[in-house]
């Protein structure tokens, strides 16, 4: 049976370190760090996530203050918006949580957020600095991956990482991610790739972020293979109170017992995802205030 990879112990051990950092900026009469949320629209599964990064600020002891839009925002206000959050020197960092309406470019978004605030990595300033020597501000999630992998111990020099999903968000800096820090030798696949399993059936690391639950199977893990699941995605469930479950993209029962290591879904990347931004708006208050 697989070690579980407990991305919430390992968030909490984080949250802590964190909030000893910021008790000690303020003993030395320093303000807390602050950082700046903007949420647009009433969609369910970014509420969540908003208040997973609120109660997250609160917990360690940062500021924070969140910006609502209705979904009819106009792509023009909110850049206005976002250029007053990179001139607001009480904001460290700030995050615009996505999806956005489709009316609104998100490339037109992440290029003009200031990069020394921008938490999230998603600018193309931190996205390059992956693979300089002084990485800046690492995008969150494949920055909380490779923070869980370093934490248990996973080796993964000179192992072959497979990353299904090539999204700017997760599986693209991912892979750099892999290739720089974890020196793996690393395959990308994406929904163009012909013989999905072929592939996966290959790594030693699977990192699977597609959101598509039931998608990797046990037919496409190697026996002692690392499973890294980073999909979430709600599906529907009568015998819960909410009316849904969070479902990863691999088929977690039959998998774990052949696998080496392996992250459960919910409380496997999630909390990762939040400790690093934590650990992005530490570092960006620190470089511009402390
Ligand atoms: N939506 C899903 N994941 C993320 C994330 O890491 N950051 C933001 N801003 N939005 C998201």
């Amino acid at each position: 049976m697989a070690t579980l990879l407990d991305g919430k112990k390992i968030a909490n051990e984080i949250q802590s370190e964190v909030a000893q950092r910021v008790l000690e900026y303020k003993n030395h009469n320093k303000r807390a760090p602050h950082l700046g949320i903007i949420l647009i629209g009433e969609e369910g599964a970014s509420n969540t996530y908003v208040n997973g990064k609120i109660n997250a600020c609160k917990a360690v002891g940062f500021e924070y203050t969140l910006l609502q839009f209705a979904v009819t925002i106009t792509e023009g206000k909110l850049l206005k918006q976002i250029e007053q959050l990179n001139k607001d020197d009480d904001i460290d960092g700030f995050i615009v949580q996505l999806p956005l309406p489709k009316h609104i470019s998100v490339d037109q978004i992440t290029t003009l957020i200031d990069s020394k605030k921008d938490v999230d990595g998603f600018t193309n300033h931190n996205f390059g600095s992956i693979v300089s020597h002084q990485p800046l501000l690492l995008p969150a999630t494949p920055f909380g991956v490779i923070e869980l992998l370093k934490r248990y111990k996973v080796k993964t020099k000179g192992k072959h990482c497979v990353i299904v999903g090539a999204s700017r968000i997760v599986g693209a800096p991912m892979s750099l991610i892999m290739v720089k820090q974890g020196q793996s030798t690393v395959t990308i696949c994406h929904k163009f790739t012909r013989d999905l399993a072929e592939h996966t059936r290959r790594a030693d690391i699977l990192i699977v972020a597609v959101g598509e639950p039931g998608l990797i199977t046990t037919d496409m893990v190697k026996s002692g293979a690392v499973v890294i699941d980073v999909g979430i995605t709600r599906v529907p469930d009568t015998t819960k109170k909410s009316g849904f479950r969070l479902s990863g993209d691999v088929d977690f029962e039959n998998i774990a017992p052949k696998c080496s290591f392996i992250t459960p879904v919910p409380g496997g990347v999630g909390p990762l995802t939040i400790a690093s931004l934590l650990l992005n708006t530490l570092k960006a208050y620190e470089q511009q205030y402390t």
